[in-house]
């Protein structure tokens, strides 16, 4: 790595000035970014532990040395080596025999942290902060909130998720992606490059510290969905044309265990899941984002349900309940969770009662809950919560449909176009109402690519067996449905699950590392 700065510097110097297409062809051949190899060659699969950075980060007081090796491209042929690309980086202890943490070289669980957000482009994320020579023309500077609905907002940019993790002794392999925007980022592009990163880290096992049996996924939001979708999908054949074409490494793509933030997922259905909880709010209020001289702008933009709007509603909501029931889901207690053709019943019972739960530990922290008047407190215990007086409190961002929008405007209309086609329908719901002259509709194949849900408990698939799922009570970009169904089905395959709806969390992610990393630690020594 250290011999490849000066034309990584060179490459980053003259980066604004050069035209989008010349700068991604400059980009896949400059091969000295992928671990020392020499110029105009093909990234090698194989890790070369001598080129890195040694790097001292400043954690809780303490000081540790990383070593750090940025830019590996992980795929043999890239499309685009912007993002096919990861940073990895060790505790330097691990090199010299010594343990962090209790971990040692051999033992360190892999923390694999995507940054995707909006089902944009994703970099590799990067120990003390966002950039590197890859950023593109125009790009936020270093620090800047990223672009995309992802993005938090000004003044709440995450904290260093990865030095965190690097001082409790984990190996941190952070994978870019390529995402929607791009003409060869559509689905499944993302899930296939997160695939080919971890299929590097298992070819390379030997090579480098770090256990590749234990390796834990994280993401939030669009990067929840994928990092789901990682631990349910792990080695199914479906995606293997993809990763082909790439140059991946041969091997598996399980992984060990996942934490999803938030996963909007489900796509086919979180229209009908969103509106099962919010028909009849009729009051929203969106978040238009849009781009200020590079800064991501995030405005709050009020509005009221048109009569047409609200017929759509209804029905998108009149057809949860059979697409629910058709899970045969079970809850924790093994009660069967279905519900009546009103939409009511077990499954909504669950959904309060995990409710009911986040309040109480939320009233046990000391947080104040007396003036919310949908929820009974009686001797300092939550005794009830009326869910639609939670709904108005929380309150509907979207419009109907949520996700698969009529006038193709969503971006996950955008993920399901293709090289051809930049936006597609995704639903039949969504190809029945279109307002878009000469819209197409996604293969369902390629939908279903995108979908955890197909491939739990599928035959040939290694589903991850621990999960760590959260989704914060004042999160309305996707319907609290979403991630209890997920948690459910995996429970019913056998997996171990941590499911919680962190009280009055807006949507966002790694708020809560301490207890992340309990978590994980906890899960990588149960062997
Ligand atoms: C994200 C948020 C959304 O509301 C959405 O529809 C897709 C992605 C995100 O934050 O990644």
């Amino acid at each position: 790595m250290t011999a490849c700065r000066p034309l990584a510097r060179y490459c980053s110097s003259v980066w604004r000035a050069l035209p989008l297409g010349l700068a991604s062809l400059l980009l896949a051949g400059c091969a000295p970014w992928s671990q020392g190899n020499p110029a105009n060659t093909r990234p090698s699969l194989e890790f070369d532990a001598r080129h890195y950075e040694l790097r001292q980060i400043e954690v809780n007081g303490q000081t540790l040395a990383v070593r750090a090796y940025e830019n590996i491209v992980y795929v043999a042929r890239p499309a685009d080596a912007r993002y096919e690309r990861m940073n990895l980086y060790v505790p330097e202890a691990y090199f010299k025999g010594g343990s962090v943490g209790g971990f040692t070289a051999r033992t360190a669980p892999i923390f694999l942290p995507n940054e995707v957000g909006g089902y944009m482009p994703a970099e590799p994320a990067r120990l003390g902060g966002r950039q590197g020579p890859g950023e593109p023309p125009g790009a936020p500077p270093p620090g800047a909130p990223m672009a995309g609905p992802g993005a938090p907002p000004p003044g709440m940019e995450r904290p260093n998720t990865l030095a965190v993790a690097l001082s409790q002794g984990f190996v941190v392999a952070a994978p870019g992606a390529r995402g929607r925007t791009q003409a060869q980022g559509k689905a499944p592009a993302a899930i296939v490059d997160l695939k080919a990163a971890v299929r590097y880290l298992r070819y390379n096992d030997e090579r480098m510290p770090g256990d590749a049996e234990r390796i834990i996924s994280n993401g939030t939001s669009a990067g929840g969905a994928l990092s789901a979708l990682l631990g349910a999908s792990g080695n199914s054949v479906d995606y293997q044309p993809w990763l082909d074409e790439l140059g991946a490494a041969p091997g598996r793509d399980d992984v060990f265990a996942v934490s999803a933030y938030c996963p909007i997922t489900n796509l086919e259905h979180a229209d009908s899941a969103y509106e099962w909880l919010f028909a009849g709010l009729n009051d929203y209020q969106k978040i238009e984002i849009s781009m200020l001289d590079y800064k991501v702008q995030r405005k709050p933009v009020a509005g009221t349900l048109t009569p047409e709007q609200i017929r759509l509603s209804r029905e998108l909501k009149a057809a949860f309940p059979a697409y629910l029931n058709s899970l045969q889901l079970r809850g924790p207690e093994g009660q069967v969770l279905s519900l009546d053709s009103q939409g009511q019943g077990a499954f909504r019972q669950y959904l309060s009662s995990l409710l009911v739960a986040s309040a109480q530990q939320a009233l046990d922290q000391g947080q104040k809950l007396s003036g919310m008047s949908w929820l009974t407190l009686r001797d300092g215990r939550v005794v009830d919560l009326n869910l639609e007086g939670y709904l108005a409190y929380a309150g509907r961002m979207k419009t109907p449909p949520a996700f698969d929008a009529l006038d193709l405007g969503s971006g996950e209309n955008q993920l399901f176009g293709n090289a051809r086609v930049d936006q597609q329908h995704f639903t039949d719901f969504g190809m029945a109402h279109n307002t878009s002259p000469g819209a197409t509709r996604a293969d369902p194949q390629q939908v279903a690519l995108m979908n955890p849900m197909h491939y739990i408990g599928r035959a040939g698939v290694r589903t991850s067996a621990h999960w760590r799922i959260r989704q914060g009570t004042k999160d309305r970009d996707t319907s609290l449905a979403v991630p209890v169904i997920l948690a459910s089905a995996l429970r019913q395959q056998g997996a171990s699950v941590d499911l919680a709806l962190p009280w009055d969390r807006p949507h966002s992610g790694d708020y809560d590392l301490d207890q992340l990393f309990a978590w994980a630690r906890q899960i990588s020594l149960s062997r």
